[in-house]
């Protein structure tokens, strides 16, 4: 276990780049394994989460070759995986655990059990057991609901299934299947979540159609992916940004982020807080399915904040940025509610409880509600200690706090950064000027 000390920063200046997107980067490699040609992911993401998702698709037959930033991989085609002796262990990679399962379904007369680390044990798979059941696969699950668990590939039929929550993941599941089932698949989501897996599709030669919350994908035989270049991770940069908002006297840039709409819900929430930043974000397109993902650089500053209410829509746009809205609203005038959150409690570790309890012992006034939290803004934060416990995006929160905070603050358990953003340090380092 890693225990580092964040001081208190004087002010934060410079540019930096974000890792590359890991939701992407897990798209890239599952899409390039079931493509029949050969396909170039540039600038992919070279962290534990995606480092489990190349081992996965090797497993599963896929030549890998690590090219500088980036990777070439040869795949198998849609319905020829290899057949394994053990389970695939996806690490603490939920989106991997979620998402393999749907091209997973669709390998008729073969079983593959799915594992993973203490923290992915606890993590439900029923929200993708249960369409992938209908579609005709069968999976038994430990307790019914928790990994290990087993996907007995079928020949799949196509559904229309209503997404009990706005999950990008259930909903990439279901499409991954649908490209192997009779007929069109269709998904009904509640709100919009993140659409990398649609573009991505699209931009393979998919049909792909959106019809207001409706998205319908077409059976294929096979998958063309072109090159894909994978865009900077936004929340991998909300921490950045969030440090540049806090520190007085920052002004930093932030270069080569991704600017998908349903990924930028935090700089909207950040924006009526009262944050400075400056930037073009993309505009949601309507129906229109895009087959590319915007890329941008953005300008923050220090300035003072005010408290905001985060509504239900709003939450699956900035899902894994809620914890930061918490440490902004810890510094903001007035009182900061995020509700229609529950899904946080279901992530590496239950947000909800680790973040309140978390900032509260580093001064913070949060209390926790059954669906996220009310923040009462103090000005600032006392610092103190906080446990990552496994979670990436705890430990690096504890890490922006300290920078904010009177004291500095001592965040156990840093390495779980590695997760998402291995040069996490070393990149807050050289806005620091270290
Ligand atoms: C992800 C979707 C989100 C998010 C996770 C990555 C993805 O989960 O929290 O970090 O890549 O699809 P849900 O879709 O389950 O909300």
């Amino acid at each position: 276990m890693t225990i580092v000390r964040f001081a208190p920063a004087k002010r934060l200046r410079g540019s930096v780049t974000p890792p590359a997107d890991k939701s992407i980067s897990h798209r890239a490699a599952i899409l390039g394994a079931m493509a029949a040609e050969p396909v170039r992911v540039r600038n992919y993401l070279h962290a534990e989460d995606t480092t489990s998702t190349l081992n996965a698709i090797r497993a599963l037959g896929a030549l890998v070759t690590v090219q500088g930033d980036g990777v070439i991989i040869r795949g198998t085609g849609l319905r020829n995986t290899t057949e394994l002796e053990g389970p695939l262990d996806v690490g603490n990679a939920g989106t991997l655990m979620r998402l393999l399962p749907g091209w997973l379904a669709g390998q008729e007369g073969r079983s593959y059990t799915l594992d993973g680390d203490e923290s992915i044990r606890r993590r439900p798979v029923d929200r993708i057991a249960e369409p992938l059941t209908r579609m005709g696969a069968r999976i038994d699950a430990t307790e019914g609901r928790l990994p290990p668990f087993t996907v007995h590939g079928a020949h799949l039929r196509s559904i229309a299934y209503d997404l009990p929550v706005a999950s990008a993941q259930v909903k990439s599941c279901v499409l991954l299947a649908g490209l192997m089932a009779d007929g069109a698949t269709t998904v009904l989501e509640p709100a919009p979540s993140r659409d990398h897996t649609e573009r991505m599709l699209a931009a393979a030669g998919v049909t792909v159609h959106r019809n207001g919350p409706y998205l319908t994908v077409t059976n294929v035989d096979e998958l063309t992916l072109d090159d894909v270049t994978v865009p900077g991770d936004p929340s991998s940069a909300a921490f950045m940004i969030a440090a540049g908002v806090l520190v007085g006297g920052s002004r930093i840039q932030v270069l080569g982020s991704g600017t998908n709409w349903t990924r930028t819900g935090f700089h909207r929430i950040l924006e009526r807080m009262g944050g400075i930043v400056v930037g073009e974000l993309e505009e949601a397109p309507g129906d229109e399915v895009l087959a590319h993902e915007p890329i941008g650089d953005l300008e923050v500053a220090h300035g003072p904040l005010v408290g905001t209410v985060i509504d239900a829509e709003e939450v699956p746009l900035a899902i894994d940025e809620l914890p930061l809205v918490a440490l902004l609203g810890c510094f903001a005038e007035g009182e900061t509610v995020v509700g229609g959150a529950q899904e946080l409690r279901l992530k590496e570790s239950d947000r909800i409880a680790t973040v309140v309890h978390g900032l509260n012992a580093l001064g913070g006034d949060l209390e926790a509600t059954e669906d996220g939290f009310v923040v009462r803004g103090t000005g600032g934060l006392r610092g103190g200690t906080i446990s990552s416990h496994g979670d990436h995006r705890l430990a690096m929160l504890g890490a922006i706090a300290g920078l904010a905070s009177d004291e500095g603050v001592e965040v156990v358990g840093m390495e779980a950064a590695d997760v998402s953003y291995p040069t996490f340090t070393e990149d807050l380092g050289s806005l620091l000027g270290r």
